[in-house]
């Protein structure tokens, strides 16, 4: 099983310090829930967010929502271990046979809702859920660590042999728009003696390197001549 870790996810719920500033009171209003309930979206609350710490990092949650997209879609999804680590440490799990809404907006309802109960249910079947877990927890038990990163000093070749290779795997890829990993989360990282993976020296968007993933993983260890 392979673990996909997305880290520092630009996703989180509007915070206290700018709930009250018109952008955000406005929309909340609209969609008739509290302010401190709902997303923060940089689309929607752009000007209420121009003060917040790590700004330019912080309310892209059209990353992930693609990104779950994309891993859910595949042939893959089926041998993947979702996990959703967010900018304030928040760690969701992903039930890979959940089907998540396509529309933008009703993932946002979901996540909403998620915050609010912790947890997902269709039945008696977990769909997501906050788990009390820090990253550490996610990394312990996997054999490698590999983190995608433009800075990486390995390259596609050794993740392609590194997943060949190994059966209990975490991949982590960053879902926030801009910028670098905190130093809190590279430490962590480094104490797992993570392998840094460049697929290119140029920086590539979230969706492509997840895709990029996805499709290494599929070709290496879930498609067979017969069905490829
Ligand atoms: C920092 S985010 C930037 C996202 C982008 N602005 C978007 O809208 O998706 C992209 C993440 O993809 C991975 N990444 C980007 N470029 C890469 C590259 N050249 N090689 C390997 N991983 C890369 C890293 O994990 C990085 O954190």
């Amino acid at each position: 099983m392979l673990k996909l870790v997305f880290l520092e996810t630009s996703l989180e719920l509007v915070p206290p310090s700018i709930a009250r500033h018109p952008a955000v009171v406005k929309d909340a209003r609209r969609r008739k829930k509290k302010p401190t309930k709902i997303i923060l979206d940089d689309s929607k609350h752009h000007a209420a967010m121009k003060d917040l710490d790590a700004r330019e990092k912080r309310g892209r949650p059209d990353i992930i929502h693609q990104c779950l997209l994309s891993v859910l879609d595949s042939r893959a999804s089926r041998f993947v271990d979702i996990y959703v680590h967010t900018l304030d440490d928040t760690i969701i799990w992903i039930n890979n046979e959940t089907r998540l809404p396509r529309n933008y907006n009703r993932f946002i309802g979901l996540m909403e809702d998620l915050f609010e109960k912790k947890e997902i249910k269709a039945g008696d079947k977990v769909l997501l859920k906050i788990l009390d877990a820090e990253l550490e927890d996610i990394l312990k038990d996997v054999e490698a660590v590999v983190v995608l990163t433009e800075k990486g000093e390995r390259d596609e070749k050794f993740l392609r042999e590194i997943v060949r290779s190994r059966d209990d795997l975490a991949i982590c890829i960053g879902a926030f728009p801009h910028g670098d990993f905190e130093e809190d989360t590279l430490e962590i990282l480094e104490e797992f003696e993570a392998e840094f993976v460049a697929i290119a020296k140029e920086p590539l968007t979230s969706l492509y390197i997840t895709n990029r993933v996805i499709c290494i993983y599929e070709d290496e260890r879930v498609l067979s001549d017969r069905n490829r």
